[in-house]
């Protein structure tokens, strides 16, 4: 029993061995929220036999990310499902390693340093949208996810990349599907046996592996390494003995860069389209902004900080639909937290999910509305209750990237098109390894220039 002392939080009794399994695989999300409702700030559930402990509430979970981070791992779950392909890379390393990767990794996100990358977004973004013309269909889901691994691609490898970037994408999406459905299934075959799944799981790993393994050798052989890609930034980083990383440490952050970097902003840009298409008044203010601060101009990185409101609809998608819906750690040490004590190897929980609609810190909590960004609530909110990007040590070390191009991606597609939902297509969140909408986001855009036309909807 992983509690020490007589107090044990309330939670669902759940199935004899399974406990709460099924609740959680069949509807995550939910299962979740009904926790939080019904059992409050601590909750204890179990697994298939393991205890899971679910905090609902700002300040344990600020104990947990900041106060009392050293007490914490990153969780077993989180290893298993990236460790193959991510290694010993930034997301799940830990102690002297992780602080020492962290410092050589850092500088490539320095602001000076994001702006040099915000002409690459921008470029990507009018490239990729081209040929779209009015009255066009397009999965957005689809869209984004490819918008955004392009700009991973060249911003991580520079232009050269031996192979189709799509083909990368496609290939590290099976792996992360493959990873979590092997651990979301209470039958797990073993990765050695010849199933035709893992067969391929080993060939898109092989392809992958090599393919960053061929870039790093050609940039080392032409002794370019210090392109100003991220590849680059990463080959010249130097500690501060000298030290510099090797090939698997390269290898091991890129491919986390890669990961961390593409789905989730793929998905905020996605929600981003579905939470304005649901409501007009948003968009007519995000359009009415673009309209002010650019002119008709394209975009760049010092027009964001004039533009307000374009932050505030990123802040509340964030809040409403966050890429990044659960995050688990695991105690080292006896931890005590909420009037309860846990032993090593706790499972500990919490969902952006749940906390992000708590009708404690947010008004009208299922509400999307940037306004209650505008006034100063980040600053008026207790800390661990909008956690987008995790805090503490271990926060994201790409949020300025992400929101980087995010605001390059929105702004531009913004000031040429509106997105209407079509009719009866059903949107309903998916919480894979990112939150996705089970069925795309199928959207018809509407030229802006045709928009005066066209009566607006009641927002
Ligand atoms: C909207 C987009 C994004 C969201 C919502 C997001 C969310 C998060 C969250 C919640 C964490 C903390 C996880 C934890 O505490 O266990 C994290 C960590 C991380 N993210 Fe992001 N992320 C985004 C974009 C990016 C981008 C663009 C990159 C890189 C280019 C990136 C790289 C990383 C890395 C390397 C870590 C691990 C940091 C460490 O432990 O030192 N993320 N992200």
């Amino acid at each position: 029993m992983p509690i020490i002392g007589k107090r044990i939080p309330p939670g669902p009794k759940g199935l004899p061995i399974a406990g709460s399994a099924f609740d959680l695989r069949d509807d995550p999300l939910n299962s979740m929220r009904r926790m939080a409702l019904d059992y409050g700030d601590v909750v204890r559930f179990e697994v298939m036999k393991r205890e899971r402990i679910l905090l609902n509430h700002p300040e344990l979970i600020y104990q947990v990310l900041v106060l009392q981070h050293a007490k914490f791992h990153k969780s077993e779950l989180t290893r298993r499902i990236t460790g193959r392909m991510l290694g010993q890379g930034l997301l799940i390393s830990e102690g002297d390693f992780w602080r020492r990767q962290r410092r050589l990794v850092q500088p490539a996100f320095h602001r000076a340093r994001l702006n040099g990358y915000a002409a690459t977004m921008l470029e990507l973004t009018e490239a990729h949208i081209r040929d779209w013309r009015d009255g066009d269909r397009r999965n957005m889901a689809e869209e984004m996810m490819a918008l955004t691994l392009g700009v991973a691609v060249s911003t991580l490898f520079g232009s050269a990349l031996p192979v189709d970037a799509a083909e990368v994408g496609r290939a590290m999406t099976f792996l992360m599907r493959y990873s979590l459905r092997r651990q979301r299934s209470p039958i797990r075959i073993p990765e050695t046996w010849p199933t035709p799944k893992n067969r391929r799981a080993n060939r898109e790993l092989a392809f992958v592996d090599s393919l960053v393994y061929r870039i790093i050798s050609e940039r080392q052989a032409a002794d370019n390494g210090s392109g100003n890609d991220l590849l680059g930034l990463l080959m010249s980083a130097m500690d501060e003995d000298g030290s510099q990383m090797n090939r698997q440490q390269l290898h091991d952050e890129a491919m986390t860069l890669f990961i961390a970097g593409h789905e989730t902003t793929g998905q905020m840009l996605s929600w981003a389209w579905y939470a304005l298409s649901e409501n007009p008044g948003a968009e007519a203010k995000l359009h009415d902004e673009l309209s002010a601060a650019l002119d008709g101009r394209a975009p760049s990185a010092a027009d964001f900080a004039r533009m307000p409101y374009l932050r505030a609809v990123m802040n509340e998608v964030l809040r409403l639909y966050p890429p990044a819906y659960i995050t688990a750690r695991e105690t080292v040490e006896p931890v005590q937290l909420g009037g309860y004590e846990f032993a090593p190897g706790t499972t500990i929980l919490f969902s952006q999910w749940v906390t992000h609609r708590d009708p404690r810190f947010f008004d009208d909590p299922e509400a999307f509305r940037p306004e209650r960004w505008l006034d100063g609530l980040e600053e008026r909110l207790p800390p661990g209750a909008y956690i987008p990007f995790g805090a503490g040590p271990r926060r994201c070390i790409g949020e300025g990237f992400a929101l980087l191009e995010a605001a390059t991606v929105i702004a531009t597609l913004a000031r040429r098109f509106s997105f209407r939902l079509l009719p009866g297509h059903p949107v309903i969140p998916e919480p894979l390894v990112t939150l996705r909408s089970r069925n795309g986001i199928h959207m018809q855009l509407q030229s802006r220039e045709n928009a005066a036309a066209t009566p607006p909807r009641e927002s």
